[in-house]
């Protein structure tokens, strides 16, 4: 029988209630992890339970708002009383924000960089005592986005929340490499998902169907776990994403004319 990489390894998956987190939780759990599970839903949280608890390892759903320092200090408590300690942390929940810069309420601003950035210091804090009894060996990895990587008309406040965990990731990297604790950054491109559905969007803004396909939250799970089993720093997701990234790296001033142009499907709601 092929052995299973992560086999009685602990992860904990924020956002794993829906789509990347969700399917990473079934692909860890697949190759032998048991997973702590936290996110708002308690009813979706409970299904992802049943279903990697199917794979035959165990589950601890935890109801959790990532955003409430008391609500983290739970899902900590409830790990270490659980496993003892942790593997792995997936800083993985998120939201988008749609519209021009001149249109980005304050408000709407603050909440996505309190979920996307603040909270994800805020949980990766909390965990590092426990990441700290599994190392040498254990891992951070932080979801962020190809658009941290560069940014496009209408998506700047969410890619700045984003470019913010990247940059956070390089110098937690740098800090954590001695005691054998790895951080790994995976960049999703566009990805089949509720984020959508979910995300705010400046007054007056909408976001039509994008001309682009979507890879599957299962396929960014699968790379997810391939990074993470060879800890490779640096995961950046779809073709499209790709090519991005190297054409603004290589020749950035060209892909500024290309950002200008690019035909957004998207408009002002009349
Ligand atoms: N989909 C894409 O195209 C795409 C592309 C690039 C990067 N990403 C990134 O991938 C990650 C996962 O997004 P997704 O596409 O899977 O979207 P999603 O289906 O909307 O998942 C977002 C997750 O975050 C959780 N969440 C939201 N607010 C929370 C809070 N305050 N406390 C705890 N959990 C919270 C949600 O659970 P509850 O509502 O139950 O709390 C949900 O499980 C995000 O970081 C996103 O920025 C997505």
């Amino acid at each position: 029988m092929a052995t299973r990489d992560f086999q009685e390894k602990v992860v904990l998956i924020t956002g794993a209630s829906s789509g990347i987190g969700r399917a990473a939780a079934k692909a860890y759990a697949s190759q032998g992890a048991h997973l702590v599970l936290a996110a708002r839903r308690e009813p979706q949280l409970q299904d992802v339970a049943r279903e990697v608890e199917a794979l035959g390892v165990r589950a601890l759903p935890v109801r959790c708002d990532i955003t409430q320092p008391e609500d983290v200090a739970r899902l900590m408590r409830e790990t270490e009383t659980a496993f003892g300690g942790l593997d792995l942390l997936i800083n993985n929940a998120g939201l988008g924000l749609y519209g021009p810069v001149e249109a980005l309420g304050e408000a709407q601003l603050r909440q996505v960089f309190e979920l996307n950035f603040f909270s994800l210091v805020r949980v990766t804090q909390a965990a590092l005592p426990l990441l700290r009894k599994r190392a040498p060996g254990s891992q951070v990895v932080n979801v962020s986005s190809v658009l941290g990587h560069r940014g496009l008309p209408l998506l700047g406040g969410y890619g700045a929340s984003k470019a913010a965990v990247n940059l956070l990731t390089e110098s937690l990297r740098a800090e954590l490499a001695a005691e054998g604790i790895s951080v790994l950054l995976v960049s999703p491109g566009l990805t089949e998902t509720e984020f959508r559905d979910a995300r705010l969007n400046a007054e007056g803004w909408k976001q039509e169907a994008i001309p682009l396909d979507a890879m599957s939250a299962e396929a960014v799970a699968s790379a997810m776990v391939r990074a993470s089993r060879r800890k490779r720093r640096e995961t950046v997701l779809t073709l499209p994403g790709r090519v991005m990234v190297l054409a603004n790296r290589l020749v950035p001033g060209l892909f500024d004319r290309v950002a200008r142009r690019i035909q957004n499907p998207a408009k002002k709601a009349p």
